[in-house]
């Protein structure tokens, strides 16, 4: 294959969904048609490429698909080919089909696999590139934790959800002078929560990498109080944890790489904050909500950029990469590298100096 062009792709949308994949889809498809290769879709992430199942994509499957959320391929974040979990009578053991995945690709003369996923999917890469697939990497998620890249799609879309629902709650709490807690989405990481505080107006962020004390929630509350804001609005992260306590899991599903689910601390704070100020608070998880819907304009031209950035990676031969927005600019870098750290909010980020700046607490007063 060394001189010859190559001819067909995959592609696959791995993990959690988020708006942009579709423009993705249509962004590395769309040229790939123009440029006479075809294109299979490998439905729900790398379950599919383990257990076969895929389709041709024609110009007419990625017609009209732009502002569609989700991923007509589907997705999943059950189907590591690594850690594969199979039903052994009554027990789930988790074993390794990475050669079957291997197989397929083969099977299916595939000259180089597009996968749009985040950090889990890129380690997946990583380690199918090891073993001989072409692949060019392409990083989506909410959760913008991705170190490489300085944003990944569907990250806006996220933060504009919540920056709808901080306004929304806006209105209810001030009427009614009640705290509202929101719980917002983002793993271990606190992006969400700062962009969507800060673009919804947050008076408390709370994020997990800053972890927070109650005393000073408890009195940030009460100081707009006694001023005569007689609301209070708590943007917390799944992930956020008191100085003494831990993160909230809700469950844990081994069928995951990550088997940990966050989820509930939005009920502690509310709980919390009631029991020690005596003031009325609700709280709101937004949830999948998040995830859901068509992308914003900057989530349709990011995707864009991306797959258009990525199919000619793959026509130049340039594997075991992933696109990456670097200031305005779509370059790459290698999937390894990617893969490398994780991106955390710091407390000396411009958005965390700006929210400090215009009153947001984080819950402490060491920042
Ligand atoms: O990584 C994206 C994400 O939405 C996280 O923000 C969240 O913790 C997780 O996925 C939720 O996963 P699931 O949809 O499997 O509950």
């Amino acid at each position: 294959m060394k001189n010859k062009r190559i001819k067909r792709v995959g592609i696959l949308t791995g993990g959690g969904d988020c708006p942009g994949l579709n423009a993705v889809i249509r962004g590395v498809a769309k040229p790939a048609h123009d440029n006479g290769l075809s294109v299979l879709g490998i439905q729900d992430g790398f379950e599919g490429l383990v257990t076969g199942k895929a389709i041709e994509l024609y110009n007419k499957d990625v017609s009209g698909i732009l502002a569609q959320g989700g991923s007509i391929l589907g997705s999943s974040n059950k189907g590591d080919p690594f850690h594969w979990p199979e039903q052994f009578d009554d027990e789930v053991k988790i074993v390794d089909r990475s050669e079957k995945a291997l197989r397929n690709y083969e099977a299916w003369d595939l000259d180089a696999l597009i996968a749009i996923g985040g950090d889990g999917t890129m380690h997946i890469s990583k380690k199918l590139s090891d073993m001989g697939m072409n692949i060019v990497g392409v990083p989506k998620t909410i959760d913008n934790d991705l170190d490489a890249t300085d944003q990944t799609f569907g990250h806006d879309s996220a933060v504009y959800v919540v920056t709808m629902a901080l306004d929304r709650l806006h209105t209810t709490a001030s009427t009614h002078h009640r705290v509202m807690v929101i719980e917002v989405m983002g793993r271990y990481a606190g992006w969400i929560a700062l962009h969507g505080g800060l673009a919804g107006g947050a008076d408390i962020i709370l994020i997990p990498e800053i972890p927070f004390d109650w005393e000073v929630v408890y009195d940030k509350v009460m100081q707009r109080h006694m001023r005569g804001k007689r609301f209070s609005i708590v943007c917390v992260a799944e992930g956020a944890k008191p100085l003494d306590g831990e993160m909230v899991v809700r469950a844990k599903d081994i069928k995951r790489t990550d088997p940990i689910q966050l989820g509930g601390v939005a009920e502690v704070v509310a709980e919390n904050i009631t029991r020690n100020t005596g003031l009325e608070t609700r709280y709101t998880i937004l949830g999948h909500l998040q995830r859901g819907g068509s992308p914003t304009p900057y989530d349709r031209i990011l995707s864009t950029k991306f797959g258009t950035y990525a199919i000619n990676l793959a026509m130049k031969k340039k594997f075991g990469r992933m696109v990456a927005l670097k200031g305005n600019e779509i370059s790459s870098v290698k999937i390894e590298d990617a893969i490398a750290k994780q991106k955390l909010v710091k407390p000396t980020d411009q958005a965390v100096q700006a929210a400090v700046a215009v009153g947001v607490s984080f819950g402490t007063e060491k920042l």
